[in-house]
């Protein structure tokens, strides 16, 4: 962990009431009705979520609510359960069999609509082609897909038979595939021919063939078709999702498994170079996402519920997948682009198809604000009655923006604060129920039991700067990093005695809302999306001209963090082709999402006497900052006027 040296500049005084007309239809409609859940869920934390837990649908009933002191927790055990059959199965049983599960539109403007009776025949079918393939309990399943209904049919189809998915943004590239599926020791890898992105297609088989060069546990491909492209199919390992189906009948019963059976692993960056497998399990997995699904996102079964996350990250996990299918909820997918062909196209879609909550991330509302009112005003957004923001800590002026011309300042704005490794929303508004200001995630949903604390784990009082830990047990809560127990601990457990530690730095005000600053690790958060410094380290330095790199963080207007690179090289001076140069090299490393905004060229990086890289003097360098940080024990005091000079 770096210095903690959080002072908090943000002063917001602005405050929201939810609209009673909202508060009257809300499953949690007033303050008291939240109250009265947090302390209960509090005090009786075991029979608070044993109660919830009746809400899932269970083979077999659990003996035990909650075994085990943090961080080793165990939720539910002696239940048995599956989160495909929570998710699909349980709702045939109900008039929502013919409800619209996932309503979907490519980029190019193809549609498609799901029914939970169509989910649920393509998953069975799909759990046998899996099957087929040999995949069983507990085998790793890559999934490198565009954002299509099939990447649901796969996690899904995984869940159904104990298979642990690993699911792998699209945007990441080849090494960033083998690096994962090495890790997981991945069985089979689903991917498409292709996917669509601002008209473009991204070669997604292309890059599997690349990694599996370098992963050799992968024993087969699926590949669905998507953009038609022709590519290499290789014969006995790679096989078309269409001609497996055609083969796979529509009956395979959801295997019952132990609550704390894995789920998923889902890779995340941390402090150090090697990307963290997040596990999740399914019971206290799939319980807490429908719960936070039903109260934050106040889901009726009139809603057309629309998050725009892409499924390879964790809020697509959550809350495009897991917790509204868990709820029946009617979800919208959109595979594409924001701005393709216009910068209209998301109002398009909300107008088109009369989407009611809209759940987006802070980076993209900064983009909307760039391109201008004109693009939401000219369509009828008056479906909407629910928004959320996820991913980063959202500016007040952006918040005030979406409150205004997406909102019409009818619409509650839910700041969501969680984590690859909470599995679950942790900090947000309820929409009925809670007061909001622009910048605040506010309060703590039931279970959830944070607090700020210093270095040393005691508690601060209000409107000081902190950390953020989490005192208690919550059932999403990550049980491992797959294959590294060790560095679990280490990573959540030790800094704070007794406390998971997020990661972030936070105060909370004199009425217990909390206001997330941001990372305090060396963690980036780039267009919402983690990065850590040392992998972008470690990607330049495997080239050749590179001697050594440090890479920081610093404020830009769209991506919130932008990426700017200090390197020293072998020899020679840098010149802006070789910036080109090493900002590709990057982007073919770990994925475009990771390319670098600024590279500067140095002869040496500041360190201090025992050889530590001075990050906070370079974060105030390429923030352009004059006012630098203490710099007494900086060893050598000319690579200060060096590293100014050295502006891209
Ligand atoms: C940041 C995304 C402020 C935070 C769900 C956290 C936020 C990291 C918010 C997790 C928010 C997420 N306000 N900061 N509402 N939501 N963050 O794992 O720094 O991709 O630690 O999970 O994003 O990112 P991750």
């Amino acid at each position: 962990m770096s210095d903690v040296n959080i002072t908090s500049v943000l002063q917001e005084t602005r405050t929201f009431v939810p609209p009673a007309a909202f508060s009257q239809q809300a499953h949690v409609g007033s303050p008291a009705a939240y109250h009265e859940l947090w302390e209960t869920a509090k005090n009786d934390p075991a029979r608070f979520w044993g109660e919830q837990a009746r809400h899932l649908d269970w083979f077999e009933p659990f003996q035990h609510v909650m075994e085990g002191q943090m961080p080793e927790t165990k939720w539910f055990t002696g239940g048995k359960l599956n989160a495909s059959y929570n998710c699909v199965d349980r709702h045939l049983k109900t008039w929502r069999r013919n409800k619209a599960a996932i309503v979907w539109e490519g980029e190019p403007g193809d549609t498609r609509v799901l029914t939970y009776q169509d989910l649920h025949r393509e998953v069975c079918r799909f759990a046998n082609v899996l099957k087929g393939l040999g995949v069983t309990a507990g085998d790793r399943v890559t999934i490198y897909m565009p954002l299509v209904p099939e990447i649901v049919i796969a996690m899904l189809s995984c869940a159904r038979i104990g298979a642990v998915h690993s699911i792998i943004f699209g945007g990441f590239s080849a090494d960033a595939v083998a690096e994962r599926n090495n890790d997981a020791q991945a069985k089979v890898v689903i991917t498409t021919d292709g996917g669509w992105r601002r008209g473009k297609e991204v070669a997604l088989k292309a890059a599997v063939d690349e990694s599996l060069v370098k992963s050799p546990t992968v024993r087969s491909v699926v590949v669905l078709r998507r953009t038609g492209t022709p590519v290499a199919m290789e014969p006995g390992r790679d096989h078309w999702w269409d001609e497996l189906m055609a083969e796979a009948t529509a009956d395979c019963p959801a295997t019952p498994l132990d609550s704390e059976h894995p789920l998923f692993i889902l890779y995340t960056s941390g402090s150090t170079g090697k990307p963290k497998g997040v596990l999740h399990t399914t019971g206290g997995y799939t319980l807490a996402t429908m719960l936070t699904s039903k109260w934050v996102f106040d889901l009726k079964d009139d809603d057309l519920y629309w998050c725009t996350a892409d499924v390879g990250w964790i809020t697509g996990h959550s809350y495009v997948c897991y917790g509204p299918l868990a709820n029946g909820t009617t979800v919208m997918m959109y595979e594409g682009a924001p701005n393709w062909p216009d910068e209209g196209r998301f109002w398009e879609l909300i107008e088109k198809y009369k989407v009611t909550i809209f759940y987006t991330a802070p980076t993209a509302i900064r983009s909307f604000i760039r391109w201008g009112d004109q693009w939401p005003q000219k369509h009828d957004l008056s479906s909407l009655r629910l928004l959320g923001s996820v991913g980063e800590p959202i500016n007040p002026e952006a918040w005030m923006w979406y409150h205004k011309v997406i909102g019409a300042e009818r619409c509650p704005i839910v700041d969501t604060w969680w984590q690859t490794e909470t599995g679950a929303i942790m900090i947000s508004p309820l929409p009925g129920a809670t007061t909001t200001k622009p910048g605040s995630c506010t309060h703590p949903l039931p279970g959830v039991v944070p607090d700020i604390v210093t270095k040393q784990g005691e508690s601060l009082p209000a409107n000081s700067g902190g950390l953020l830990v989490m005192k208690q047990p919550w059932p999403s809560m990550l049980r491992t990093l797959y294959g590294d127990h060790e560095r679990f601990l280490k990573t959540y457990f030790s800094e704070i005695p007794g406390c998971y530690f997020a990661g972030d730095g936070a105060r909370r005000d004199a009425d217990g809302c909390f206001w997330v600053m941001g990372r305090v690790d060396d963690v980036l958060n780039v267009s919402g999306h983690r990065l850590s410094t040392m992998e972008v380290e470690s990607a330049l330095v495997s080239h050749p001209q590179v001697a050594e790199a440090a890479v920081v963080g610093f404020p830009h207007e769209i991506k919130g963090e932008g990426i700017c690179c200090f390197v020293s090289l072998t020899g020679g001076d840098g010149d802006d082709a070789l910036k080109q140069h090493l900002k590709e090299h990057v982007r073919r490393q770990i994925g475009a999402l990771a390319t670098p905004d600024m590279i500067r060229f140095t002869s040496a990086l500041p360190k201090t006497r025992s050889g530590k890289i001075m990050r906070r003097l370079l974060r105030d360098i390429a923030a352009g900052r004059e006012r630098v940080q203490d710099t007494t024990t900086l060893e050598d005091y000319g690579v200060l006027a060096k590293l100014r000079a050295s502006e891209e």
